[in-house]
């Protein structure tokens, strides 16, 4: 019943506002230009560490999407065209509805049981792919564009998830914090010299014109440039606007480059979570261009092709799943990774079009703390789980609560305060401290006892074991 209730809960909730048709403006006169029509002044040209080589790829480039089902995107003169100069990844799913736990994947290697758009602080030992990149040097930057030219779409995304941490690039109307996967945690979002690597898209156009693009970028267009809030035929605009061109600069893409293009999730959720998703870039050996790869990827996937070029340690979550984090194939042809021969065809793959009915600590009707990662867990790239200090190993399980019955606020939603307004961290002191509110994780524990009678292993990708999971709760 309880799990009938969420589901339906979660259906409900699908996005509503999809289908607003406007005609495609461009914001500035190219791609490398700068433009009063960005909000944000540009604040100099970023600064990178010397580049790094991998083994297949020496930049990744992530460019996101919104709630497009694969035929829609299948459907688009722009998406055939591009089609014909990458390679078509046929076997491609988001993880689940809707789409803030799916950036959240992309980032920290799971969704902690999240199925809805609101605020998401996750505390600092929650690790993510920039501890993986930061201890080689690998410089990574999140380019999130938000202009001014449209007129304010009358969605309440202050009320949902645009958030209250001011790091300048964070309000709305049509650039969301939600959609930005690594600020979900405050290991990036409460270091300065991590937060501040978002940029905004006049800081894009300095970096591109300096050759200081870095070497892993996650890039988030507006809420209408995604097609969230528009059509694909939009986005095949913005993408005719922004990223055909800059298939042809070698600042963005040369020989060494992989792009991949995807949608975080499906439109449907009565389908799979299948997206249309495309390899790009000069990096994609020439006898793959205008192909298809039939292998089976998820978000996941993102992370193991990653560690697995540049021999990286793992968050030890869904990026070191054998079943979820195929590499992408001539990533792991190059590097000697074993995929395990899935694909969209194959009988029994997972279903990650579920929603609402996994624990973690974004679920606060199935909460359990930020829990230790899989540190027996190896990945692609051969390397060890990071651990981030003072992280309790033992932390492996925990029996689920229901903070909405017991009457506390779950951590997660707190607004830690960070500003960056002024181009430093500022810290408002709002947060209410442990000691006096029903809100922090120890009275959560205090509250319910640490009885384990109830208990079952929370693994580390709560997707992974839903089914056993809800069955032994429920
Ligand atoms: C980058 O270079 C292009 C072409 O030379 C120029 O049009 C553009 O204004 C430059 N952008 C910036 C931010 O300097
Ligand atoms: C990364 O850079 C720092 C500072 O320059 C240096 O101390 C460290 O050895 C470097 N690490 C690697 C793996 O190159
Ligand atoms: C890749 O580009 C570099 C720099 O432009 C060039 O020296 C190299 O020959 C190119 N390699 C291939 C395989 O095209
Ligand atoms: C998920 O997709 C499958 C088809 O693969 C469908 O049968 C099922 O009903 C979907 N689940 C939900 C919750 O929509
Ligand atoms: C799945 O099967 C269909 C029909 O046999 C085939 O056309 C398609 O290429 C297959 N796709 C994959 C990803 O193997
Ligand atoms: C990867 O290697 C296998 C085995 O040699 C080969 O069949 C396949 O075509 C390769 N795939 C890619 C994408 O290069
Ligand atoms: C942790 O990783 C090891 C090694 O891959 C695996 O055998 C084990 O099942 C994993 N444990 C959990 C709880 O996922
Ligand atoms: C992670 O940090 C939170 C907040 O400090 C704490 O409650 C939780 O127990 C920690 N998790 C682990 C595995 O150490
Ligand atoms: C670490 O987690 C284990 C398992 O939940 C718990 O028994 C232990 O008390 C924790 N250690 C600390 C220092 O909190
Ligand atoms: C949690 O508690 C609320 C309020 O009592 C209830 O409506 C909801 O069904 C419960 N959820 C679960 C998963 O037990
Ligand atoms: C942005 O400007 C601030 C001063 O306002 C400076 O401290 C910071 O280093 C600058 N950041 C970048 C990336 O240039
Ligand atoms: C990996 O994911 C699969 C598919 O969701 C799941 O069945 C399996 O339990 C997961 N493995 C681990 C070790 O968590």
């Amino acid at each position: 019943m309880v799990a009938l209730a969420l589901l339906a809960g979660a259906l409900a909730a699908a996005p509503a506002y999809a289908a607003i048709a406007q005609s495609f403006v461009p914001p500035a006169a190219n791609p490398s230009s700068t433009s009063t029509n960005y909000v944000g002044k540009n604040n100099g040209t970023i600064h990178n560490s010397p580049k790094v080589t991998g083994k297949a790829f020496d930049r990744f480039i992530q460019i996101w999407l919104e709630n497009t089902d694969f035929a829609t995107a299948a459907s688009s003169p722009t998406f055939q065209k591009l089609a014909q100069e990458g390679l078509l990844l046929d076997g491609y799913y988001g993880l689940t509805h809707p789409s803030e736990p799916n950036y959240a994947v992309a980032g920290l290697g799971d969704f902690f049981g999240m199925h809805g758009d609101s605020f998401s602080a996750f505390p600092k030992n929650t690790s993510s792919v920039v501890d993986l990149l930061d201890a080689k040097n690998i410089s990574w930057a999140s380019y999130q564009i938000r202009y001014s030219i449209y007129p304010l779409l009358a969605i309440p995304y202050a009320l949902t998830a645009a958030s209250t941490d001011s790091l300048s690039i964070s309000a709305p109307p049509d650039y969301v914090r939600k959609h930005s996967p690594l600020i979900l945690t405050d290991s990036v979002a409460g270091v300065p010299e991590r937060a501040l690597r978002h940029r905004n898209f006049n800081d894009f156009a300095v970096d591109l014109n300096a050759s200081a693009l870095p070497q892993w970028m996650f890039v988030t267009p507006n809420l209408v440039d995604d097609a969230h809030d528009s059509t694909i035929d939009f986005t095949s605009s913005w993408l005719e606007y922004w990223l055909v061109p800059l298939l042809q600069n070698q600042n963005f893409n040369d020989n060494r480059t992989l792009i991949l293009l995807t949608f975080d999730e499906a439109e449907t959720y009565t389908q799979p979570n299948q997206v249309f998703t495309l390899l790009l870039g000069g990096a994609l050996p020439q006898q793959l261009v205008g192909q298809k790869d039939p292998s089976y990827y998820t978000h996941c996937s993102t992370l193991s092709t990653v560690q697995a070029n540049w021999g990286l340690g793992s968050l030890g979550r869904c990026d070191t799943n054998k079943t979820l984090a195929n590499v992408f194939e001539f990533v792991a042809n190059a590097t000697g990774y074993k995929n395990n021969g899935l694909t969209s065809n194959s009988t029994k793959l997972p279903m990650t079009n579920l929603t609402g009915v996994f624990p973690g600590y974004a679920n606060t009707e199935m909460w359990t703390p930020v829990l230790a990662p899989n540190v027996s867990a190896v990945g692609a790239g051969g390397g060890s789980v990071f651990v981030y200090p003072g992280t309790n190993t033992s932390l492996t399980s925990w029996s689920p609560q229901n903070l909405t019955a017991m009457g506390v606020t779950n951590p997660i939603s707190i607004d830690p305060g960070y500003d960056y307004s002024n181009g430093s961290l500022v810290t408002a002191a709002a947060a209410p401290s442990s000691s006096s509110s029903k809100t922090a994780t120890g009275s959560i524990a205090a509250a319910t006892g640490k009885s384990a009678a109830t208990s079952f292993a929370v693994p580390a990708m709560g997707v992974l074991v839903a089914a056993a999971g809800v069955a032994a709760l429920l």
